[in-house]
């Protein structure tokens, strides 16, 4: 039996996912068993031209993929919240198992959109909506379903990576990485969303739900970019064992979960640090199972392609076996810790006078605020100098407290960099 497909979107996913349906058909069915039919195509623009795509099945018209009874399956990679949302949740109440692509969506909407598939009793799959072509989304919410997870630490961001990486090795300023990753189709024109790690905090909202079963909003997470970071930082890093990432963290904590997104300092022997260029990668700690790690292209068509096409085989044999799909995912809204009370450690590095008696009025600062010096290196001698600091654990209130008296202090000329220290030091 054929079963039929729509499909919003024509882009670089979609139009990756097309290619694939219409032109290895047939062996997509000696694999699966599964005789998998394009029936409609929805597109913004319908002057464009679409080589492969027969003509009589592209409309401009999202909605058509729910009321045609040809369509079974809805297929969702246009991206954006709306009409996005729209065709998701009326394909759902239809009955019809949806696959989507989109982080954004989900991430804003996750609650509403999954008691609506449970409702229904349809599956909705999203395996390429963080990681790109990495499973990452499946094992979460099906291998690791019985387990105890307490970390997910993810670079979820190739955009950022690739900036990062090539901050490092070639010594670049992060606006000449930039426009290096643009040139490589790694970053879109406006690269805000990347840049500011926006993108992460979607996709960490994912992550943290899909681990924990607590949804927590993207708009309350802690979310920092990596524009404020300089080729110093990089110096620093090397010298004292660190590579610099941008990461995703959420962590299970007796009070709650936190979750946030922003650079941190990572020591070189832990398994992100070796994640390298546009390279996606989710580290999961679980209580049972120990260390894991994902790994692979998170962005680009055809690798997208292949965790969408995954979805809609998945989809297709839920499909014909006609049962009612059990809720694979199950969220409630649960307790987020305030960030000041999670414990962090910092780097830093200050520009001060190279005068007698500035290290002890450093130290008093970190030490009235509760927080003591795990490493002080000076760089230059003359009128100023430069001070690197790794404090311990401690609140990030407590560290953020000190910052301030630092930079109120006389002898600090400025608090050059700021970045967090990943590790679980006690
Ligand atoms: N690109 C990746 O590497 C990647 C990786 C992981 C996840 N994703 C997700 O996959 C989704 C698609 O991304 P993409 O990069 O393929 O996007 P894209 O290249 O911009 O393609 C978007 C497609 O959707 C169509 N479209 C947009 N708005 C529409 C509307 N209102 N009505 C009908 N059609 C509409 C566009 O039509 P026209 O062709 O007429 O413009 C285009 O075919 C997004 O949710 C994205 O976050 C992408």
């Amino acid at each position: 039996m054929a079963i039929g497909i729509g499909i919003a979107g024509a882009g670089t996913v979609g139009g990756s996912l097309l290619r694939r349906l219409l032109e290895e058909h047939a062996v997509i069915e000696v694999k699966t068993g599964l005789d998998l039919e394009v029936r409609r195509v929805a597109v913004r623009d319908l002057s464009k031209s679409r080589p492969g795509i027969p003509a009589d099945i592209i409309t401009d018209d999202v909605m058509a993929l729910v009321s045609d009874p040809e369509v079974a399956l809805v297929v969702e990679v246009m991206g954006g919240l709306e009409p996005a949302g729209e065709l998701v949740l009326a394909s759902l109440r239809a009955g019809k198992p949806v696959i989507t692509a989109n982080k954004e969506l989900i991430a804003a909407r996750g609650p509403e959109l999954f008691a609506a598939a449970a409702d229904a009793g349809v599956p909705l799959l999203f395996e390429a909506a963080v990681g790109g072509g990495i499973p990452i989304i499946r094992p979460l919410t099906e291998t690791l379903a019985g387990e105890q997870v307490d970390r997910v630490l993810g670079i979820v961001n190739g955009t950022t990576n690739y900036i990062l990486t090539s901050m490092a090795d070639d010594g670049v300023g992060y606006q000449e990485a930039l426009a290096a990753a643009q040139r490589l189709g790694y970053a879109e024109p406006d690269p805000t969303a990347d840049v500011s790690g926006a993108d992460a905090a979607a996709k960490a909202a994912i992550l943290a739900g899909l681990a924990f079963g607590i949804w927590v909003a993207p708009d309350r997470i802690h979310t920092e970019g990596i524009t404020d970071i300089t080729f110093a930082d990089f110096k620093s890093a090397k010298q004292l064992g660190f590579v610099i990432r941008l990461l995703a963290v959420a962590e299970r904590r007796p009070d709650g979960v936190s979750v946030r997104v922003h650079p941190v300092m990572l020591p070189v022997d832990h398994p992100l640090a070796a994640i390298r260029g546009a390279t996606n990668a989710i580290y999961i700690k679980g209580s049972s199972v120990g260390e894991l790690l994902f790994a692979g292209p998170g962005a680009g068509g055809e690798p997208t392609a292949t965790a969408v096409l995954g979805d809609v085989i998945d989809a297709a044999r839920k499909y014909l076996s006609g049962s009612q799909v059990a809720p694979a995912i199950k969220v409630e809204p649960g307790d987020v810790v305030d960030f000041g009370k999670v414990d962090t450690r910092w780097y830093l590095r200050l520009e001060v006078t190279d005068s007698p008696g500035v290290l002890s009025q450093i130290a008093s600062a970190f030490a009235d605020a509760g927080v003591s010096l795990g490493l002080v290196r000076q760089e230059g001698r003359g009128d100023s100098a430069t001070l690197v600091l790794v404090t311990h654990t401690a609140p990030e209130a407590a560290q953020q407290a000190a910052v301030a008296t630092l930079r109120a202090l006389g002898v600090v000329e400025t608090v050059a960099s700021a970045i967090r220290v990943e590790s679980e030091e006690a």
